[in-house]
């Protein structure tokens, strides 16, 4: 998609237009000069219950390791939470769920931003301008829609369809440059890139005289790397694990004590064979692939390392090892969330100084938005 023309997107072609009467620059940019834009990452997490060790390993321990080198914002989307039907009481306590994983995790609440999705409204504001830049035919093709609402796509809500436009919203509001995913939100974050270079396009003049030349948005940058990006189901090496399997058996919680942990990675399906010693042996292996990702991605190694240690091992042996290893990293988080938890009082206090700092930030983003669509703001 990338790199068409607006008329091939199906946008309306620009006519010329006429000239308006120019604005000040906001923001003290000067007009017609490019701005450096700051690095920044930007990240989401639904609370939908069963936070996962795909959800920890392809996303969240990724949150901790880049807050010392970057700003960062973490974000609970409750508002993509109800896309799908949220018993009320659930959500409230799901969302609490997320923000105790962050904070257990190790992400530090007073120097990075941590807070709920509805509690900016920026989030909605700008999904509306996005609905209205993004083509039908781009969110057409979206997998995710197609694999949530399945055969019954006439009952989806409209929300489900609308989603990747908030997605992108909710990067771009902040104008962050680089978004730690997993896997399966790699299509969301080329939809993200499509919406804010067509935008910038749209836009152009106008962006010019608020004083971006060259866009308002960054083309953001997703991170999707090491070894655990698409961790799978313990029960079936070719499903993604997920927190709406029904067997529990196939996902390690993030809240599981130690027995539920042990359990699960000794019940994981295996096959027959020894490890092989190379990454080349594991193909056609997706169950043997998985759990050395996971090791290697427990242990802060790489497949090769892990295959180089325990090539030839049988399973018994290696989940043995595997299993201390788990127990080590996610025992510690879900004790310190089940602390946390105990006083949702302290974690709303969080939620509410994360968003307040948000809107510090989205505030005047949207107001400049605004000023380029060419809404009258005071
Ligand atoms: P969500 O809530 O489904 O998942 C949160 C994060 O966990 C990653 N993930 C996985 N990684 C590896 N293996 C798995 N099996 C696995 N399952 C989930 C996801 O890729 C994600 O990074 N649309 C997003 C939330 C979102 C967002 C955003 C993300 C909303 N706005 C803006 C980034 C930027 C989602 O549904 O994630």
């Amino acid at each position: 998609m990338t790199g068409k023309s607006k008329q091939e997107h199906g946008g309306k072609p620009r006519k010329a237009a006429a000239p308006r009467k120019a604005r000040k620059p906001r923001g003290g940019g000067a007009a017609g000069k490019a701005r450096p834009i700051r690095e920044r990452v930007f990240s989401g997490v639904q609370p939908t219950g069963n936070l996962h060790l795909g959800n920890y390993l392809g996303a969240i321990k990724r949150f901790v390791e880049l807050q010392e080198s970057h700003e960062c914002i973490y974000c609970v989307v409750d508002m993509h939470a109800i896309t799908v039907w949220q018993d009320p009481e659930a959500l409230t306590r799901n969302t609490r769920e997320v923000t105790a994983a962050f904070i257990a995790a190790g992400i530090d609440p007073d120097k990075q931003i941590v807070f709920n999705q509805s509690q900016v409204s920026g989030h909605a504001e700008l999904a509306w301008i996005f609905s209205c830049v993004a083509r039908l035919g781009w969110l057409n093709r979206m997998t995710q829609f197609k694999e949530k609402a399945g055969k019954s796509r006439e009952n989806a809500s409209v929300g489900l369809y609308a989603y990747p436009n908030l997605m992108a919203a909710d990067i771009l509001l902040y104008r962050a440059t680089h978004v730690p995913v997993g896997e399966d939100q790699k299509q969301h974050l080329e939809l993200a890139r499509d919406i804010a270079q067509k935008f910038n396009t749209d836009f152009a003049e106008s962006c010019a005289r608020a004083g971006f030349e060259g866009g308002f948005f960054p083309l953001p940058e997703p991170l999707i790397a090491g070894p655990a990006t698409r961790v799978m189901s313990l029960r079936d090496g070719t499903k993604k694990m997920s927190k709406s399997d029904p067997s529990d058996l196939a996902r390690i919680n993030m809240t599981d004590d130690a027995d539920a942990i042990a359990k699960k990675i000794r019940k994981a399906r295996t096959d027959p064979d020894p490890l092989p010693s190379e990454p080349a042996g594991l193909e056609g292996r997706p169950e043997a692939e998985n759990l050395v990702g996971i090791f290697a991605a427990l242990s802060g190694t790489s497949p090769e390392d892990v295959l180089a240690t325990h090539g030839g091992s049988q399973f018994s042996d290696f989940k043995k090892e595997l299993i201390a290893l788990a127990i080590a990293e996610i025992g510690p988080i879900g004790a310190e969330m089940q602390r946390l938890m105990s006083d949702p009082a302290e974690i709303d206090r969080i939620l509410c100084r994360g968003a307040a700092r948000a809107r510090q930030i989205a505030d005047p983003n949207m107001r400049t938005v605004k000023d380029i669509v060419g809404f009258v703001v005071e």
